[in-house]
């Protein structure tokens, strides 16, 4: 995730692009940059300033003094492609120096088209999939820049929101997007773009939005929309009314609930161009010998650690081989036995926690390979561990992570693929999982759709004391998840149980006033779940059931209907309640549900 802004007007475009960047840092802060159309004589030169860390660093960039120009656009970074440097960072430049492009999304073919772009002359500086945009348009361009963009985005696989600029067409800003948010701002002789609309909300509060796979021309006095055959379009401006609160939030009142709506996006790029039906998984991963390995370790904390959890069933039923799940304060003391035939698995949303950080060193010292899945490209885990797999999900600024959990649980998954595949244990059922894997951004959105429902149940039962999760399997894996969630954002007491234990010990505490909340989305244990459930509500309880199953139950309170998907991925789909409960519940007793008491966003001591 990064955002862009662009100006056009009168003005001079530099402050505008500036102070659009510094509220867009939120969705990326390790590099800047804006290029701007100068005037130099009766012509224009494009001039661009960029560099490594945050805006306040380009801000301060002397060279910006120099740049008059009323043309420009802007970018801040949060690096997928390439370790955040002056040489990744946006903007880019073609071959010829003509065109000059920001972009904010993932170029999944971007090998394929860097390869077509060397074989044809072309040199790439960066190691990023953005710089194969400005080439190819260039490539592309006969006298038309529209036929050029056109043409570049039938070439692009992935997605994007990109801002052209040109000497070449100085009295314009060409803007294209599929799959990653672009707006455009309306003022008087002079128009915006951005990602999203506070970075220019002090402009205006006027905006175009743009569908997919849609360009648009933007003057000055002028924007015109076209479809990507060029067909034009005609739009509705539409008009946005939020506080300078809520509009750094992107409209939602807190950045949880905004992380949480990320989440069909997040996980859509964390799949990218690493799975498809008809090739096998590449993560790069070729000189691993998964065949050595006869036990797998999968060690983090907290949220990251329910994602291990989460993902354990599936490297058991598809690769094999028998994995542990650990905490890793307790992994790092426990003298575990590892050693060269151990693969393990480290996850976490920062990079940074000290705990991990620990377990990993201990790993590699022991000989085992390590393979790391992080969000923040280039942080301390990344740089120890034998190979690194990001997930794509963008910036978590929430302290409860959401986001970073459906990423991890889906590139985990796409791994067990990539090891399967490896060790030659290709299946229909394989397959299959494939498939399901690609439809959870889709189903992830439906599922958002269970908010009123969850919001409901959560102004019923937001005073009480006690809450309990249950679940089987995978749903007793995310069931844990939803329990961490509830605790750390509305400080009420509550526990996860395996569905099955409830009546060793745990059902003795269920009694008027108590919450059970039931996962039920594999077939083969939904009805001994429902059986639990009823146990708690002849004594009590209110209930509440996460399923994908057909339930009639009149004694449930509520029943929250979420899509199937193979119950190995489940998870990814049935946190979704869990998060918007936690969150609700949290509203409900007006707390600060970003910044909870006591907890930090990373924990980098013991
Ligand atoms: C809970 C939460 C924490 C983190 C844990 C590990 O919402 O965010 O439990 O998951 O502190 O952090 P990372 O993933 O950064 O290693």
């Amino acid at each position: 995730m990064c955002g862009i802004v662009g100006y056009i007007g009168n003005k001079k475009a530099v402050p505008v692009l500036i102070n659009g960047l510094l509220s867009l840092e939120y969705r990326g802060y390790d590099s800047a940059g804006v290029a701007v159309l100068n005037p130099n004589n009766s012509d224009y030169i494009l001039k661009v300033v960029k560099d490594k860390g945050r805006v306040k660093i380009l801000q301060d960039n002397s060279e910006l003094e120099t740049i008059t120009g009323n043309v420009g656009i802007a970018h801040t970074r949060w690096a997928t492609h390439g370790m955040p440097s002056k040489v990744n960072s946006h903007p880019h430049l073609d071959n010829s120096g003509k065109f000059a492009v920001v972009h904010n999304g993932i170029i999944e073919n971007y090998v394929d088209l860097r390869k077509k772009l060397l074989d044809n002359g072309y040199t790439l500086y960066s190691d990023t999939d953005t710089e194969v945009i400005p080439n190819l348009i260039h490539m592309n361009y006969n006298g038309d820049i529209l036929e050029a963009v056109s043409k570049t985005m039938k070439e692009l696989k992935g997605s994007y929101a990109i801002e052209v600029i040109s000497p070449l067409f100085a009295d314009k800003i060409i803007v294209a997007k599929k799959d990653s948010p672009l707006v455009v701002g309306i003022g008087e002789d002079e128009n915006f773009i951005a990602s999203d609309i506070p970075a220019v909300l002090a402009h205006t509060n006027n905006f175009y939005f743009l569908d997919e796979q849609e360009i648009a021309v933007v003057e000055k006095n002028l924007v015109k929309f076209y479809d990507i055959n060029l067909n034009e379009v005609t739009k509705d401006i539409k008009n946005i009314e939020w506080d300078a609160e809520s509009s750094e939030k992107n409209g939602y009142e807190d950045y949880m609930l905004k992380e949480i709506y990320e989440q069909p996006q997040a996980i859509r790029e964390t799949i990218g161009s690493r799975l498809s039906l008809d090739k096998k998984v590449s993560l790069g991963l070729e000189n691993v010998d998964f065949k050595a390995f006869n036990k797998i370790y999968i060690v983090a904390c907290g949220t990251a650690m329910h994602a291990g959890i989460a993902s354990k069933y599936a490297f058991e039923k598809f690769c094999k081989i028998p994995t542990e799940v650990d905490m890793a304060s307790e992994f790092r003391y426990r003298n575990p036995l590892i050693d060269e035939h151990t693969l393990c698995i480290f996850i976490s949303q920062s990079g940074e926690t000290a705990d991990t950080i620990a377990a990993l060193r201990l790993a590699k010292e022991a000989g085992s390979t390590t393979i790391s899945i992080v969000n923040v490209i280039g942080s301390s885990i990344t740089r120890l561990s034998d190979y690194t797999l990001y997930t794509h999900a963008g910036p978590e600024i929430a302290v409860a992570s959401t986001k970073a959990y459906t990423c991890q649980v889906t590139l985990l998954n796409i791994l067990v693929i990539n090891i399967a595949e490896s060790l030659g244990y290709e299946s229909k059922e394989l397959n299959s999982f494939k498939s399901s894997l690609l439809e959870l951004p889709d189903k992830v959105k439906q599922t958002l759709e269970t908010n009123k429902l969850v919001k409901d149940f959560a102004d019923k039962v937001y005073t009480q004391k006690d809450l309990y999760f249950i679940g089987r399997g995978t749903d007793y894996a995310v069931s844990m998840e939803g329990s961490l969630k509830l605790k750390e954002i509305s400080y009420i007491h509550s526990e996860a149980y395996a569905a099955g234990e409830l009546k060793h010990g745990p059902i003795a505490l269920i009694e008027n006033g108590v919450t059970v909340i039931g996962i039920a989305t594999n077939p083969i244990t939904t009805e001994k779940t429902l059986s639990n459930l009823e146990e708690s509500i002849t004594r009590g309880a209110s209930v509440l059931v996460v399923t994908n199953q057909n339930i009639k139950n009149d004694k449930i309170d509520y029943i929250i209907n979420v899509p199937e998907t193979d119950s190995i991925l489940s998870p990814i789909i049935s946190v979704i309640p869990l998060q918007l409960f936690a969150y609700y519940i949290a509203k409900n007793k007006n707390l600060d549900v970003d910044k909870p008491r006591n907890l930090a966003k990373s924990v980098t001591v013991e």
